[in-house]
């Protein structure tokens, strides 16, 4: 088989119409209006709000600056139970709130926090969960509103991959006390940069709206230790021009979810991971996992092999956050007790998913796979 003539990458944004995005400027021109909550900034948190039905949502000009502000806003210290299977920003959010970060280990099937492993790493000093809905996987969102009902605790979910996602016909932000959704230009629904908290608790608008804006309440008083977390003019008609194109970009991406299932589905030793039945699919990531002893070839090896084609997967989440030199210290970082963790790191690969993929394409991508064993 030859190599494909130009890189296939793991994801490309969706690029709205140049022109909708020049009339989006024009508006733009005209108002003299370039942040702090200007015209297009509101007319995009009225659509998100009515598109995911958000109970409060509050936009922001990154999603690690609004997972920082949750956790600010809910006054969180002490520990926070997370997990090590996530970006970067997950966990750093933590450390720069001078909170603890407490690894637990993740669920064999979900790859998200384990909630049958959450109480025993409770303590005096623990003040909330920090989940994560990796790859759209919904987080067990029941299990872990019980745990924090039971022990008084928090819950923070990072959804930066699980716009769109319902569980139980409800969607997902309606779980927990705060979900952050990113709007990353390598997510679904973007703005170029930029992100959203969405909250039941109503009471908690003024504080979060105050924390993003420096703590500036008038031209005489600041009230807090706030923050610039807000979103730009130019990033909300990013997002006004992207939003209506996202429901094409899912029906696309389902199809070549369908296509990477057949062909790789019953492959002996790959697993495709899927959200379960009980929730709907964020199309964000196509990720499978690697058993080597049954494919006969590592993920790493199939990730070397897939560049040699001009294929470029993503080992995603490698290395484990708990790996970081600056987390390795932590008594919970240590692998022995991240064993579920430990497996997955080395086992998931996240293939090339994105709308204008050509399902031909797909194809080959999974005969190249399959070829190599
Ligand atoms: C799981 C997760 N959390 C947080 C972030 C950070 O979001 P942002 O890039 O919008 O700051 C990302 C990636 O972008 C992510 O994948």
């Amino acid at each position: 088989m030859q190599p494909f003539e130009k890189p296939i990458l793991v994801t490309r944004p969706i690029f709205p119409d140049i022109d909708g995005y020049k009339d989006q400027l024009h508006d733009i021109w005209e108002s003299k209006w370039l942040s702090n909550n200007g015209p297009k900034h509101k007319e995009l948190e009225s659509k998100i709000k009515n598109y995911i039905s958000a109970p409060n949502i509050s936009l922001f000009n990154n999603g690690t600056v609004a997972l920082q502000t949750a956790v600010q806003s809910l006054r969180l210290q002490g520990e926070v139970i997370t997990t090590p299977f996530s970006f970067p920003a997950t966990t750093h959010v933590l450390a720069w709130n001078g909170i603890t970060p407490v690894f637990c280990d993740i669920h064999p099937e979900t790859l998200t926090i384990d909630p049958e492993k959450i109480e025993s790493l409770i303590t005096a000093r623990t003040t909330a969960i920090l989940g994560v809905h990796v790859y759209g996987i919904p987080c067990h969102v029941e299990e872990i509103d019980q745990i924090a009902a039971r022990h008084g605790l928090r819950v923070i979910y990072d959804a930066a991959h699980a716009f769109t996602t319902q569980v139980n016909e409800k969607e997902i932000a309606h779980y927990g006390d705060i979900s952050m959704f990113s709007f990353h230009p390598t997510k679904l629904f973007h703005t170029g940069e930029g992100g959203a908290l969405v909250y039941n608790d109503s009471t908690l608008k003024e504080r979060i709206e105050y924390l993003k804006n420096f703590g500036i309440k008038n031209e005489d008083e600041v009230i807090l230790p706030g923050i610039n977390g807000k979103m730009s003019e130019l990033q909300a008609a990013m997002g006004l021009q992207v939003l209506p194109l996202i429901s094409d970009e899912k029906a696309k991406r389902s199809k070549i979810r369908s296509v990477y299932t057949t062909y790789l589905g019953n492959a002996p030793g790959i697993t495709v991971l899927g959200v379960g039945a009980n929730a709907s699919q964020s199309e964000q990531y196509f990720c499978i996992r690697v058993d080597e002893r049954q494919f006969g070839l590592s993920r790493d090896a199939i990730y070397h092999k897939l560049k040699e084609f001009n294929v470029y997967s993503r080992k995603y989440f490698y290395p484990l956050i708990s790996k970081y030199p600056c987390y390795t210290n932590l008594p919970s970082a240590s692998p022995d007790k991240l064993p579920v963790a430990e497996v997955a790191e080395k086992q998931v690969l996240c293939l090339p998913f994105y709308g204008d993929l050509q399902l031909d394409d797909v194809e080959r991508i999974c005969q190249i796979i399959l070829s190599l064993r």
